[in-house]
């Protein structure tokens, strides 16, 4: 069964009051295509809602991890913040040369793997290494582009993989025995990202990892079924250009439409932690197979962890970089449960549909 359009149950409202849908429809529109020239850059930050951010010299406790994730020193960071949209932050590539192509790669080549789990699962038996097993078929499509009759391959089918606790799409809930290990590079990466941007203890234990092809989408919805709220939403953009809506806490507040473009850093937190949110565009590279600029740099810097350096991954970039051509990829990463607390029920549970409904092929849709 395919998520229904709407998000809210309950509501009766009619569709003009949908002003989050009616973006999205706007945004994603193909004929015609939507004038961009409302979609904040941050890159240009000419908008006027547009608020720098300093960073508090005492939430930088460990630069040297830092750079060992790939990230330049903080007081290097470009951080803004929104008008009227209380704890968004968005901190523009902070990434040092060369180092986002390790991530890349671990989100295509690692973290798909079991005991993972992925959109696959539900479609197909006995997928554990999508990337080993979908590559080579893959690799063969896109050298034969041109021929669009062919069907698309087990690799262009992956939407998502999950890790640490996995949310249960039927459910609608995550469950203290749905977890496997949460990658530590990644666990790492996020704590040392919300202590810098003030939020000390933060714990990463649970992700999402979207694959966005350059026909995908990704519905409005809320993300909160988490249960403490008091923690960021963390997210990082690697690949291909979205456009990216923000919205408040009801679909009829109008969202803010910005640009996340490879290597961005994005955090709900605050007011805009429960704000409605999605991607209804994914743009098109200016030529045909061009890579986003950073992905085109090598690493190769003091201090960055070994398996940055161009040896440790240069062999699957190669192959990494042909998927990204097309690609778009996300990491959401959220903190499920309070310190010290476990695992309840909300009382809002009924009344929000969580499942946010992706597009393209809709891989997302949970049987029947
Ligand atoms: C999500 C999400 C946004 C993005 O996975 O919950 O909102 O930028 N992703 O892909
Ligand atoms: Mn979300």
């Amino acid at each position: 069964m395919e998520a229904p359009e709407s998000y809210v149950k309950e509501d009766r409202s009619p569709d003009s009051e949908d002003v989050f849908r009616r973006e999205f429809k706007r945004y994603k529109a193909k004929d015609p295509a939507p004038k961009l020239d409302e979609v904040i850059d941050f890159e240009t930050s000419r908008d006027r809602k547009i608020i720098p951010v300093q960073i508090d010299p005492k939430n930088i406790t460990d630069h040297e991890s830092l750079a060992r994730l790939g990230l330049l020193h903080p007081s290097e960071w470009r951080v803004f913040g929104l008008e009227g949209l209380l704890g968004f932050l968005f901190i523009l590539n902070p990434w040092r040369r060369g180092c986002q192509r390790y991530w890349v790669t671990r989100c295509l080549r690692d973290y798909p793997c079991k005991p993972n789990v992925t959109n696959l699962d539900k479609l197909q038996h006995g997928v554990d290494n999508v990337w080993k097993e979908g590559y080579p078929e893959y690799r063969k499509y896109r050298l034969q582009q041109g021929k669009k009759t062919q069907p698309k391959t087990l690799l262009h089918k992956l939407r998502w993989t999950t890790l640490g606790y996995h949310y249960d799409w039927d459910k609608k809930e995550y469950h203290q025995d749905r977890y496997t290990q949460f990658p530590t590079d990644l666990a790492q990466l996020s704590t040392h990202v919300a202590q810098t941007l003030g939020f000390p203890h933060y714990k990463a234990q649970s992700a999402i990892v979207n694959y966005y092809g350059l026909d995908s989408q990704l519905g409005g919805h809320v993300d909160h079924q988490e249960l403490d709220y008091s923690k960021p939403i963390i997210s990082f953009s690697f690949g291909q250009t979205a456009i990216f809506l923000l919205g408040g806490k009801t679909k009829s507040v109008q969202p803010t439409a910005m640009f996340l473009r490879n290597g961005d850093i994005m955090v709900m937190s605050g007011d805009t932690r429960l704000a409605y949110h999605g991607v209804p565009k994914i743009l098109k590279p200016p030529m045909a197979g061009q890579l986003p600029e950073g992905l085109c740099e090598e690493g190769g810097e003091e201090g960055v962890h070994e398996s940055m350096l161009p040896g440790g991954m240069e062999e699957s970039w190669e192959q990494s970089a042909l998927f990204m051509e097309e690609c778009r990829i996300n990491i959401t990463v959220r903190q499920v449960v309070a310190e010290g607390k476990g695992f309840g029920k909300r009382s809002c549970d009924d009344e929000l549909q969580t499942e946010p409904k992706r597009t393209k092929e809709s891989q997302y849709s949970t049987g029947s």
